[in-house]
């Protein structure tokens, strides 16, 4: 009786230590990759990004877009395609962080042509520009309804107004992404993610095209939770034997 109360309370502490490694467990992945496959025009084919991940605007729960990307040690590769036609904003910050504070890189086609630039914000209110612009560069068509748009900025930056994100392999960081439907003027926002967290992955880790759904990796949090609860419930039922 002793040495299974012994191992139902190592269990319960290995459990519990699951549960906090999973809330700490990021989203999504950036994976590494050469980009043999790869061509900045605006137009996303199969294999040109490591994986990409379906993104969910909070408000409606469905669908706006769909986010690819990678980095290759030294520039981070993104491109966002869905149905709207206004900008769409990649932002970035610590995990858990919204607006205040983030790094983004907006952008929007009009007649064929994209404007994208360097941009910060200081809390839920139209961004600006940043006086130091990180070189970004992007490329974007608009056809039929929808949009996408490629670029490539640096992974760390040298902006020392620390408007911009500096990021290397192993870490986890913050992102989401946000869009109008129809306005390249930067209006409030139709379509937006949750504050979502991410790993940026070093290059000895080989890249997943699997991993194309956002949410905690590792330990999926019900079962460790399920396992957690029947644990418990052994260890009370014990007590109440013993008490007998
Ligand atoms: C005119 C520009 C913008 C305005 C006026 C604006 C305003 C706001 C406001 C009022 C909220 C509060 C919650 C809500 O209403 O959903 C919010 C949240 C949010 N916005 Fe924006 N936004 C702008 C641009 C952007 C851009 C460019 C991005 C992405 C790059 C973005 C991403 C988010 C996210 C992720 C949240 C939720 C987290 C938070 O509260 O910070 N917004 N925004």
């Amino acid at each position: 009786m002793q040495s299974l109360k012994r191992i139902a309370i190592s269990l319960i502490i290995f459990l519990t230590f699951s549960m906090v490694a999973n809330v700490f467990a990021a989203d999504a992945r950036m994976y590494y990759s050469t980009f043999d496959d790869y061509a900045l025009d605006g137009k996303i084919s199969a294999n040109e990004y490591p994986n990409s991940y379906e993104l969910t605007d909070v408000n409606s729960g469905n669908t706006f877009a769909t986010l690819y990307w990678g980095h290759n040690n030294t520039h981070v590769f993104v491109g966002i395609s869905g149905s709207f036609t206004g900008w769409v904003g990649f932002g970035m910050n610590e995990p858990g962080k919204g607006m205040a504070g983030a790094d983004m890189v907006i952008s929007s086609v009009e007649n064929g042509n994209l404007t994208i630039g360097d941009y910060n914000a200081v809390g839920n209110v139209l961004p600006n520009k940043d006086d130091d612009q990180m070189p970004i560069k992007g490329a974007g068509t608009e056809e039929n309804g929808v949009t996408t748009v490629e670029f490539i900025m640096p992974m760390a930056s040298s902006d020392t107004a620390g408007q911009d994100h500096n990021w290397s392999p192993g870490n986890t960081y913050g992102f989401f992404v946000a869009a109008h439907e129809s306005s390249d003027e930067l209006l409030y926002h139709t379509y937006r993610t949750d504050p979502l967290t991410f790993e940026l992955m070093k290059d000895s880790v080989s890249a997943d095209p699997n991993d194309t759904k956002l949410g905690a990796k590792d330990s999926p949090f019900p079962i460790t939770f399920i396992s957690f609860l029947a644990v418990a419930s052994v260890l009370v039922l014990i007590k109440k034997k013993k008490n007998q």
